[in-house]
């Protein structure tokens, strides 16, 4: 990047490099990315997708899009489907949009968003918004974003479910202090998706909300993986474990692996800015996966950090 926060050529290049010399030895030609069925329906979806706050919040310009569109370029040709977006994210949805447009791949996409307003005449303009603004007439995932008006946008969103214009319901938080809410309202709406913090360093939803999810049949998207950032800083300068090294390559992967092995998340969304992190993160989604005591010894060495 230079000075302005730009992607350049020599960006492009040192990316490309960074990616080639990965050790991602699970990805030969034959290897699929895993992917979880959604219970409602038995589509099944790749286990990591994209999340876009922060990261896409960019202008529309060249030098912008370029590292944004190869980043959704890796994730097509990796098999990942999922961006998760919102109408909170300011530009987000504009440049998912950009990029599709620019790509035409759009049927490649599980375009997931958000509602983030009050009141249904509100919502629905924000919807069609979206809907417009992703370049896509059908949204694969429309979800009440921290379960704001909720009563009043899940009628809305059925409702447009009805209409075809909606393939998916959902509702969003991302406190370990809204998941009694969030659990209420999985009883009472019966979302097909539900979205919710889980990572190594907030593992709450483990004991009543994932189970939860299991036992009613809705598919779970996992956001801040890497808790915004900070797991990577709790083991800054150390290297993985010797016992990880069968099926990490990187903290990253760790990090996805976790969270992705567990039998009631769905998918995982990472965000990124930088396609050499995209390819890391996609590396997540290959190879074998921690099984439930390896898991437990994930936990226990992240909390002995
Ligand atoms: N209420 C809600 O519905 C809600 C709330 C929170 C989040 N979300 C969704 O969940 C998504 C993910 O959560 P998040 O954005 O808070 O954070 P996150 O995905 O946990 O972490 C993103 C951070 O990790 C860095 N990163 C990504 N891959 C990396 C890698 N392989 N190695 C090193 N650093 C890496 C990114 O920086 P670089 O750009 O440098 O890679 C970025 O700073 C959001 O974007 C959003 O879509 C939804």
């Amino acid at each position: 990047m230079n000075r302005n926060n730009h992607w350049t050529r020599r960006d492009a290049i040192k990316a490309a490099a960074a990616i080639a010399s990965l050790p991602l030895p699970a990805w030969s030609k034959e290897a699929t990315m895993l992917k979880r069925p959604i219970p409602k329906t038995g589509e099944e979806l790749p286990v990591i997708g994209l999340g876009t706050y922060n990261v896409f919040d960019v202008a529309s310009t060249a030098e912008e899009l370029a590292p944004r569109r190869e980043i959704v370029d890796l994730m097509i040709e990796k098999g990942a489907s999922l961006i998760d977006s919102s109408p909170m994210y300011n530009r987000a949805e504009k440049v998912v949009g950009d990029i599709i447009e620019q790509s035409g791949k759009r049927e490649k996409l599980f375009l997931a968003t958000k509602v983030w307003t009050d009141g249904k005449a509100s919502g629905e303009q924000q919807m069609a918004a979206s809907a417009k603004l992703m370049q896509a007439d059908v949204i694969d995932l429309m979800q009440v974003h921290n379960l704001r008006d909720l009563d009043v946008h899940m009628a809305t969103i059925r409702d447009w479910q009805q209409q075809g214009r909606i393939r998916y319901n959902g509702i969003t938080d991302y406190r370990a202090s809204a998941l009694d809410e969030l659990e209420a309202a999985m009883h009472k709406h019966r979302p097909q998706f539900i979205q919710i913090n889980y990572s190594l360093g907030e593992t709450e939803a483990d004991r009543r909300v994932l189970p939860l999810a299991s036992d009613l049949g809705i598919a779970v998207i996992a956001n801040r993986p890497f808790q915004s950032g900070p797991l990577f800083s709790a083991v800054r300068g150390r290297e993985l474990p010797g016992w990880a090294t069968d099926f990490a390559a990187s903290w990253g992967q760790f990090f996805l692996k976790f969270i992705v092995s567990h039998p009631s998340v769905t998918v995982a969304i990472p965000a990124t800015s930088k396609p050499h992190h995209m390819a890391d993160n996609l590396g997540a989604g290959f190879g074998e996966m921690p099984d439930a005591a390896t898991r437990k010894k994930m936990a226990a060495f992240f909390a002995s950090l």
